[in-house]
């Protein structure tokens, strides 16, 4: 029959992946139609299969999402190709780990025998997002948890943090000078950058604040904040000043291979062609009119996003706002805060690391408030998501949370500056 035909030809290709996809194909004549106990469940149409789909967790980060290549292959083996019209016309890689059946289990006998239940469910044309709605309020420790300090168990101070799809956490180790990498699956960690002491030698970093891992080259791009420089290492033997003087502080780079930077000193982010950096000026894509709190200004920019248009969110700390600036903008519009400092829900108090998803809808680690805050476009006020219980080292506190990353399936990591840990809070699956 069909389904075996196909199983048949991804047994060649994924050995490890057939049983998973075995257990959980469903029909997938209606997309994202329910197929799991996990509502937020759906099946995706396998690329190349006749209504045929795996049931998997309904996963909103596009832009992480790679296209499938011409024979409809995933060069990463722990991805499988996919139909998700949602994300893209054309089909993508979607990882193994959101078809996992402990993610989505299948719907029990008990439930297929309820009739009316499933009439319901196959006739039910489902609009269903992965609803990152809620995450468990006590936090786990994945790193930290010994105390502050400088053995590779240990950071102290971190900013920014990031996570890559194999689950490595990349920390910002601002008081150790260096830039570390964490096998969460592993509990072992590494240097990648900086760690021997702080100075302005090449080989040295003080006081770095973000990064960009460029896992294509190899390489970790530095905003090396005490040296005033970007820098770029490469290893131990080999490192490279990008820009120099400049009062640098958040990093991100986009799918079109412009770096962008912000710059505390001017009040301004610019951004550089990644290739044309080394003696370049950039050019100022946001703020760059002085320290004010009109839109078109900024109170020392921090942290920043870009997503695939091109628009830039910075946390303007000292206006307690989040604000967005879209491609070629002349002033920004505020997404978050801008209603003084303050601890209510429609106030900031120093906006630090911010992520934006899919639906524009904005985290922010509001970090003297001690909690991570979700706005909605449009909304008037935010809602706290974790933390919001007061300064502290309970596990549903946190002490100036810094920075706020995702991992793949939706758990929620932050760098707990302050209690130098980084904890994670696990998304509720509905
Ligand atoms: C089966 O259907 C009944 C009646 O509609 C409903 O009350 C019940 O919750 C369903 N059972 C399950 C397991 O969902
Ligand atoms: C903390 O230290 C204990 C004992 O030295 C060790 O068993 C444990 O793995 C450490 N925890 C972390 C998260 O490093
Ligand atoms: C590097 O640090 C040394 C010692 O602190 C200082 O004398 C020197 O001017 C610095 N070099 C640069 C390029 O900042
Ligand atoms: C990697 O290096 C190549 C050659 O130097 C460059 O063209 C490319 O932009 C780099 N990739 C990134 C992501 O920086
Ligand atoms: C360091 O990186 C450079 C550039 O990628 C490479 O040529 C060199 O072999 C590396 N050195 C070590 C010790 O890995
Ligand atoms: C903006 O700054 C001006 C001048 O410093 C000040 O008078 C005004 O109250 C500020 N507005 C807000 C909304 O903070």
């Amino acid at each position: 029959m069909k389904i075996k035909t196909i199983l048949t030809s991804f047994f060649l290709i994924f050995l490890n992946f057939i049983v998973q996809v075995n257990s959980q194909t469903c029909d997938s004549t209606i997309p994202y139609s329910p197929c799991s106990r996990n509502s937020a469940c759906g099946c995706f149409p396998m690329a190349g299969a006749d209504n045929i789909g795996v049931c998997a967790f309904l996963w909103k980060f596009c832009s992480q999402l790679a296209p499938c290549g011409l024979s409809q292959e995933c060069s990463d083996p722990d991805h499988i190709c996919v139909h998700h019209s949602q994300c893209s016309n054309q089909p993508v890689c979607y990882p193994l780990s959101m078809i996992n059946e402990n993610i989505c289990p299948p719907q029990s006998n008990s439930i297929m025998t309820n009739t009316t239940l499933t009439t319901t469910m196959s006739m039910e044309v489902t609009t269903t997002k992965i609803k990152l709605n809620e995450w468990k309020q006590q936090a786990r420790i994945v790193m930290g948890a010994n105390g502050s300090g400088s053995e590779l168990n240990q950071i102290l101070l971190p900013q920014r943090i990031l996570l890559d799809k194999d689950q490595n956490i990349f920390i910002a180790d601002w008081g150790n000078h260096r830039i570390v990498q964490w096998k969460l699956n592993e509990n072992s960690g590494k240097v990648v950058a900086g760690g021997n002491g702080y100075g302005n030698r090449t080989d040295q970093l003080n006081f770095p604040i973000d990064m960009i891992v460029d896992e294509e080259n190899n390489s970790v791009i530095i905003a090396d904040r005490g040296n005033s420089r970007v820098v770029r290492w490469f290893n131990e033997t080999k490192q490279e000043i990008l820009i120099e003087n400049i009062g640098c502080f958040g990093l991100r780079q986009d799918k079109f291979g412009f770096l962008y930077v912000s710059d505390m000193k001017k009040n301004e982010v610019r951004k550089w062609k990644m290739e044309e950096i080394k003696g370049n000026e950039g050019i100022v894509v946001a703020g760059g009119n002085g320290e004010g709190n009109q839109t078109n200004q900024f109170d020392r920019p921090h942290f920043m996003f870009v997503d695939d248009e091109q628009s830039i969110y910075v946390s303007d700390l000292g206006n307690h706002r989040v604000m967005k600036w879209r491609k070629d903008a002349k002033e920004g519009i505020v997404v978050a805060g801008g209603n003084g400092l303050g601890k209510e829900l429609n106030q900031l108090n120093s906006p630090k690391g911010i992520f934006v998803d899919d639906d524009g809808q904005v985290y922010v680690a509001d970090s003297w408030n001690h909690r991570i805050m979700r706005w909605s476009e449009g909304k008037e006020e935010g809602e706290i998501i974790v933390g919001g219980n007061g300064k502290g080292n309970e596990l549903n506190q946190m002490s100036h949370p810094f920075d706020l990353s995702f991992d793949v399936e939706g758990n929620l990591y932050i760098s707990d500056c302050e209690n130098s840990r980084i904890s994670r809070f696990d998304l509720i699956v509905q």
